[in-house]
């Protein structure tokens, strides 16, 4: 099977729809009805492209996976040249047929060379428990030097 991983634009936008809707079934178990999914979807890629990079992965031509790293830029400060940049990974999905065979590694992989060579601070993330083995050997590690607040602390 022919495997690639790409960046993708605004041109791959329903790749990354179909993609959405296949994890939120997938999670569901059934078909999820919304005619107002495809619109809404576009409204917030719209809004957040410039600061989210997408790749998706493909096996023969079709796009079976995706991932995305939305990157903060923290404030600048005085005699500093270079933006200090971080990102934080989210939507990490392969399509069932198509996991275990390495592919989200490879999708990984890719992210973590862009966050290199962008000079990010960190990368961050929130695991199910099953994935944490995933993103171990991806190179992540527990975090202890954040903080996290949930509704009602
Ligand atoms: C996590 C995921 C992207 C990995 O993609 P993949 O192509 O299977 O990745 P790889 O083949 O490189 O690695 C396989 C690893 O994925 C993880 N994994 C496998 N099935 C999984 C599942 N249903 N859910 C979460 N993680 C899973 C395991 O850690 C597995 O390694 P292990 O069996 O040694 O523990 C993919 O399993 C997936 O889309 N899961 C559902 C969505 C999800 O949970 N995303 C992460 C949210 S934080």
């Amino acid at each position: 099977m022919a495997e690639a991983i790409r960046v993708a634009g605004w041109e791959q936008r329903h790749d990354v729809a179909a993609l959405r809707r296949a994890w939120t079934e997938e999670n569901a178990g059934h078909p999820v009805e919304d005619d107002g999914f495809t619109d809404r979807f576009e409204e917030w890629l719209e809004r957040e492209q410039d600061q989210r990079v997408t790749w998706l992965g493909y096996a023969d031509g079709e796009a079976v996976a995706m991932v995305n790293l939305l990157v903060f830029t923290r404030m600048p400060r005085p005699g500093e040249s270079a933006p200090n940049q971080w990102g934080y990974l989210a939507n990490c999905y392969v399509l069932p047929e198509h996991r275990n065979g390495g592919l989200g590694g490879r999708m990984l992989d890719a992210l973590t060379a862009y966050a290199d060579e962008q000079g990010f601070v960190r990368v961050v993330l929130s695991p199910s428990p099953r994935s944490v083995p995933f993103y171990l050997r991806g190179g992540f590690e527990p975090a202890t030097s954040l903080m996290v607040r949930l509704p009602g602390s």
